[in-house]
């Protein structure tokens, strides 16, 4: 599952997305569910209990939305999520997407693709490290960073202005197949 975590009309996030996307699309290795919280929508968080508690207690879902949100990301076996940085953290509408749903996320790998001004959205990252952990995820340790997304850190063409960026994707594509590949037939936690 690829996430694009920036949902404004005029975001940037497309392009590296996009770029994310086409190559996975390239590898025989993935089955792509290609997530766009603009067109994914969430209402704000509202249920009657955190989604982990709801998945221990059984409890259904109140929103719909939730609920199909939920089922999607409990099919992905791996997620890489691409995020801006916004005020040294990411955006607000990927943290509501995160808190949606809990024990799916379980398990499964994740890995991270940011961009911002001058240090590429790295404090993002470090932000999206913590919530991760609290959902269960395995992270795979190298991030990819665009500083100057709004200047040349893409060419017209949608490509990295840096060709190095093309082999550090491609080894985080390994990594998230390795991890899942490692974790897959573990016992899941509580279970
Ligand atoms: C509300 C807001 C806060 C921002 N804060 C930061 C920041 O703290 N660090 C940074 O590197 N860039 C920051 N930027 C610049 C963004 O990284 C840049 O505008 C990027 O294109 C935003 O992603 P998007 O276009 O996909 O929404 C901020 C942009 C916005 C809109």
């Amino acid at each position: 599952m690829i996430i694009l975590g920036s949902s404004r009309k005029a975001r940037r996030g497309e392009v590296v997305a996009k770029w994310v996307l086409a190559a996975a699309q390239a590898d025989s290795r993935f089955e792509i569910d290609y997530v766009d919280l603009q067109q994914l929508n969430l209402p704000y968080f509202d249920e009657l209990e955190s989604p982990f508690t709801m998945y221990a207690q059984g409890i259904e879902y109140t929103y719909a939305e939730g609920k199909a949100w939920a089922q999607r990301v409990g099919q992905a076996e791996a997620y890489l999520i691409v995020t801006p940085e916004y005020n040294h953290g990411y955006p607000g509408v990927l943290k509501n997407a995160l808190d949606w749903v809990g024990r799916e996320w379980g398990d499964k790998p994740v890995a991270f693709v940011s961009y911002g001004n001058i240090t590429g959205g790295a404090r993002a990252v470090e932000g999206l490290r913590q919530v991760a952990v609290e959902l269960g995820l395995f992270q795979v340790a190298n991030a990819i960073y665009f500083p100057n997304i709004s200047r040349d850190a893409f060419t017209p063409e949608g490509q990295p202005s840096h060709a190095s960026a093309n082999d550090n994707l491609k080894k985080m594509f390994d990594e998230l197949v390795r991890l899942q590949q490692a974790f897959s037939s573990v016992k899941k936690f509580g279970t």
